[in-house]
């Protein structure tokens, strides 16, 4: 039973039970209404009280449902049901209560929750705005601007906030206990949220929150429309206002938007190991981390923080200083944002030491490596590691490029060997490609994705190539990029038109920022392999010998005056003309449009080669990749995703019209050929 209710004596309990997370889909909400049916039986009751088995109160509309056409009952009548009846019903908030969780406690008379509980209305980080009453109940009870806070962020609040806000009455280790001996008088007095008052209009406020909307989830349509709800909460009957707000919930959620998002949601939860992998993992209570520059130290620090112990290793002394700096000024950053307490930092810091003697690692189950990136510089690093640690210590790289078989083939033991790929700020970016070598044995593999958890990356298992998953398709959108730059556009065209479409910054800011040395490296060791018949744009290597690295010399694809925000360099466009004359090109215009076709092209063609290689084992994993680790918008579910809104067969159909251009280049990727001929889409093609 996915309803559970019980009498005793005067008090009635009725239980969401519906694990792992009591989501409120049809039989929940048929439930609930044979409850509400059976209170109403009941001689003698003097309150019902309404909670969760399990952690959870409820996780809001079961989301898996979305695609569906509603079935009755529908939780706006079950909420009105509970909220008009005679007997007082009491929320007993045993944890979350997000999205109609948190509707159905609106529809209760009084609300007490745990001290843990986190309550709210996400509704919009999935694309949909509430649909059972929270934008028309909620600014009735908590007042306006706390309710455009509240529902066009998304973020749910913790208990006792929600008692500051009015939201709930109070807060108790065993709410279903203090709701059984609740004063009745206490629970008469309260009123039914529905009949409250409109709330007060403020000045300013839905200009305010409509500003933050734009500028904290710009393009996305779920907040704004919210917003539009929950100000005309103000002015309009109860039921006026819920009719709306269900007809926007309606529409929205079988929307692009809320689709991708959706998809990224349960993308996000499925991140985790492959059924075959059943290797037990190594232990990693003490983790090595070679090399404590930027990278390194934000994995030590991302370890430290989910409570392994990390010996640091470094080269020399001065090594072993600059280490212990860069570690402490990640501790005193998370200090100051709140985001650890004093105790978690005293914490961290016993559990961490630097040395430049590899024996201080002894103990370690397993290492992670992020030193130069040199084949030679990684060798001798894992050479020294193999000395250092146990004799089935797993041995991780981060490299970003680099080959990892070799690098695994200069060892004894290659199948400890793996590729650990976190990405800067290694504390803060939650992707972690899970990178297989040739020989890389289950347990390493096993012990990558165990770690991921505790420190709540999302792992997506690669293979190995120039790039793995994320940084290859990078490569193609850089390539794309600047080819379309050296045929007629400008660097500032080509971000705006990546910013249009919804990255926070296009391509050369972005390289702007992580500096234009690390391409030009990998430039030069791809010399070697380098098809010479594919078409190679120099621009970047004109820039690299003007010492135009990027921000951190103050100048890279655009200026930098004092520092601060970028403005157009007259200089990139004359290495464009000058270069497209040497080559021949006539230059032209590109539009925004062409310019974005162009680029999402290239990297949707170089995923479905990712795909068809088997360097990614499915869409999703690619989806995962480009939202979580390079900055493709959420809310267009990721690269694939966003692929399948347009159709393989259509893809194909541009592309080929592309390879009149440059046929190497625009070749269609077998992945799709097949995709198109058989009207499949490629989340369906692993
Ligand atoms: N609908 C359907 N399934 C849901 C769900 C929902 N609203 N919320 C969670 N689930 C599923 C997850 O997909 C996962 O399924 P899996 O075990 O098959 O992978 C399972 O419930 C557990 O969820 P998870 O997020 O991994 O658990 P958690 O304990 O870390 O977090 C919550 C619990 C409730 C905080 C979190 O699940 C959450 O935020 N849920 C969404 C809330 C929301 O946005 N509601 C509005 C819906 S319109």
């Amino acid at each position: 039973m996915s309803v559970e209710y019980r009498r005793d004596g005067a008090v009635a309990v009725v239980t969401l039970n519906n694990p792992p997370v009591n989501a409120i889909g049809h039989a929940v909400r048929a439930g609930l209404m044979e409850a509400v049916d059976w209170v109403e039986t009941q001689e003698g009751l003097s309150r019902v009280i309404l909670t969760g088995a399990g952690r959870t109160f409820a996780a809001g509309a079961d989301a898996r449902e979305f695609d569906a056409e509603p079935v009755p009952p529908h939780l706006p009548d079950v909420i009105a049901r509970i909220e008009a009846s005679d007997i007082p019903w009491i929320a007993a908030i045993n944890g979350a209560a997000l999205g109609g969780g948190c509707e159905l406690t609106l529809g209760c008379r009084y609300r007490i929750a745990v001290p843990g509980a986190q309550i709210g209305l996400p509704e919009v980080t999935l694309g949909v705005v509430p649909g059972a009453g929270g934008t028309q109940r909620m600014p009735r009870l908590v007042g306006l601007k706390a309710a455009l806070d509240l529902i066009a962020s998304g973020k749910p609040v913790k208990a006792t906030r929600a008692v500051e806000l009015g939201l709930i009455h109070g807060i108790a280790d065993d709410p279903v206990e203090l709701a059984t001996h609740l004063d009745q008088g206490t629970i008469e007095l309260t009123h039914r949220v529905g009949a409250m008052e409109n709330p007060a209009p403020e000045a300013g406020a839905v200009e305010a929150a409509r500003a933050t909307a734009a500028r904290r989830t710009a393009n996305q349509v779920a907040p704004q429309r919210a917003i539009d709800l929950v100000e005309l909460s103000t002015r309009t009957p109860l039921a006026e206002g819920m009719a709306t707000e269900r007809a926007t919930f309606l529409e929205l959620r079988t929307g692009d938007q809320a689709r991708a998002l959706r998809h990224i949601f349960f993308a996000e939860r499925a991140a985790k190991a492959p059924d075959w992998l059943t290797a037990e993992p190594a232990e990693t209570g003490t983790v090595a981390v070679v090399g404590g520059g930027t990278m390194g130290a934000g994995i030590a620090y991302a370890l430290l923080n989910a409570g392994r112990s990390v010996v640091l290793l470094e080269t020399d002394a001065d090594g072993v200083e600059l280490a212990k700096a860069n570690v402490e000024k990640i501790v005193g950053a998370s200090l100051s944002r709140g985001m650890i307490s004093d105790a978690k930092a005293d914490d961290i810091r016993a559990r961490f030491t630097a040395s430049d003697d590899y024996g201080a690692a002894a103990g370690a189950g397993l290492a992670i490596e992020a030193a130069f990136e040199s084949m030679e510089v990684k060798k001798t690093v894992f050479a020294a590691l193999e000395a250092a640690l146990p004799a089935d210590a797993i041995l991780a790289t981060n490299t970003s490029y680099l080959d990892i078989d070799e690098i695994a083939a200069g060892t004894s033991d290659p199948s400890r060997v793996l590729g650990l790929h976190f990405f800067a700020p290694a504390h803060i970016m939650r992707l972690l490609e899970i990178v297989r070598g040739k020989a890389t044995g289950n347990r390493a593999l096993a012990t990558g994705f165990a770690l991921a958890r505790p420190l709540r990356k999302i792992p997506v298992l690669a293979g190995v190539c120039d790039g793995f998953i994320g940084n290859r398709i990078l490569a193609r959108y850089r390539e794309a990029a600047d080819t379309v730059m050296m045929d007629g556009s400008t660097p500032w065209e080509i971000d705006e038109a990546m910013v249009e479409f919804g990255y926070a910054m296009g391509p050369y800011e972005a390289q702007d920022l992580s500096g234009l040395d690390i391409a030009h490296a990998n430039r030069r060791r791809q010399d070697a392999t380098r098809d010479p018949n594919r078409r190679y744009i120099p621009i970047a290597d004109r820039m690299v010998e003007l010492g135009k690295l990027g921000k951190k010399t103050g100048a890279g694809w655009y200026r930098y005056p004092g520092g601060n925000g970028k403005v157009d360099d007259p200089i990139v466009a004359d290495l464009a003309i000058e270069e497209a004359h040497f080559a021949g090109i006539e230059r032209r215009d590109f539009t925004a449009d062409e310019i974005r076709e162009r680029l999402l092209l290239a990297m949707i063609n170089e995923a479905a080669d990712i795909l068809h290689e088997g360097i990614a084992a499915n869409a999703r994993d690619i989806d995962l990749v480009t939202v979580f680790g390079y900055g493709f918008p959420r809310w267009r579910g990721g690269l694939m995703h966003y692929a399948d809104t347009i159709g393989a067969a259509r893809i194909v159909e541009k592309l080929t019209a592309l390879t009149a251009e440059d046929p190497l280049v625009w070749r269609p990727s077998p992945v799709l050929v097949a995709c198109a001929r058989d009207g499949r889409s490629l989340a369906d093609a692993t």
